[in-house]
């Protein structure tokens, strides 16, 4: 795996920053369902970091579950538009209130699709969490209810959010100058 240091262009968000910002979503969220039960969707496998901090600044009843779809095909950096759900949720969540959790909105195909999947689904309210949302990359309208950081049209890592699957333990966000990113061959391929 090649050093992060090789490729970064910069840090976009420090760990700081990310605390503080998951802190005020967390305290948002618990006051917008007070009196509530709230059934917390984490999309897979970006959104893995973001929910278990955002959960333990909520101070509702909840539960969690997950969910995976991918709409990058595998060594690809840009949205192939392509959605595919890899697997489903567990709970059934017909008259529960869902909060979807997701790392990173960019065109809006992946959460516009699993919007309209979980919509037959019949929930009492369904909304949505981004950590990130790339706003000028959308292609497809998508009503994004909480936001961390509106982030630039460049391509991050860090803080959950991979490269080739590296790089997710990082605890600040940051921008990759991906000419200088040197993906590893992987020589049983
Ligand atoms: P969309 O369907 O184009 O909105 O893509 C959203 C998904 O693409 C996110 O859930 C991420 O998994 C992935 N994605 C978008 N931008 C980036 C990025 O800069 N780095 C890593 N993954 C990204
Ligand atoms: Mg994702």
């Amino acid at each position: 795996m090649q050093d992060y240091r090789e490729f970064i262009d910069e840090v976009l968000v420090d760990a700081e920053s990310i605390e503080k910002r998951v802190a005020e979503l967390g305290a948002q969220i618990s006051r917008d369902y007070a009196g509530e039960e709230l059934l917390i969707v984490c999309m897979l496998r970006g959104g893995i970091t973001f929910t278990a901090d955002l959960t333990r600044f909520l101070t509702i009843p909840h539960t969690l579950d997950c969910m995976s779809l991918s709409s990058y095909g595998v060594g690809h950096y840009a949205s192939s538009g392509n959605v595919r759900v890899n697997f489903d949720l567990m709970t059934n969540i017909e008259g529960r209130n869902v909060l979807l959790v997701e790392d990173i909105v960019d065109s809006g195909r992946t959460l516009a699709h699993v919007l309209q999947l979980l919509r037959t689904r019949e929930p009492k309210s369904l909304k949505v969490c981004v950590l990130l949302d790339k706003k000028y990359r959308r292609e497809v309208p998508v009503d994004v209810d909480y936001v961390g950081f509106d982030v630039p049209d460049k391509y991050v890592f860090g803080y959950g959010i991979d490269i080739d699957e590296h790089y997710r333990h990082l605890r600040f966000i940051a921008s990759a100058d991906l000419k200088k990113y040197k993906k590893e061959v992987d020589p049983s391929k």
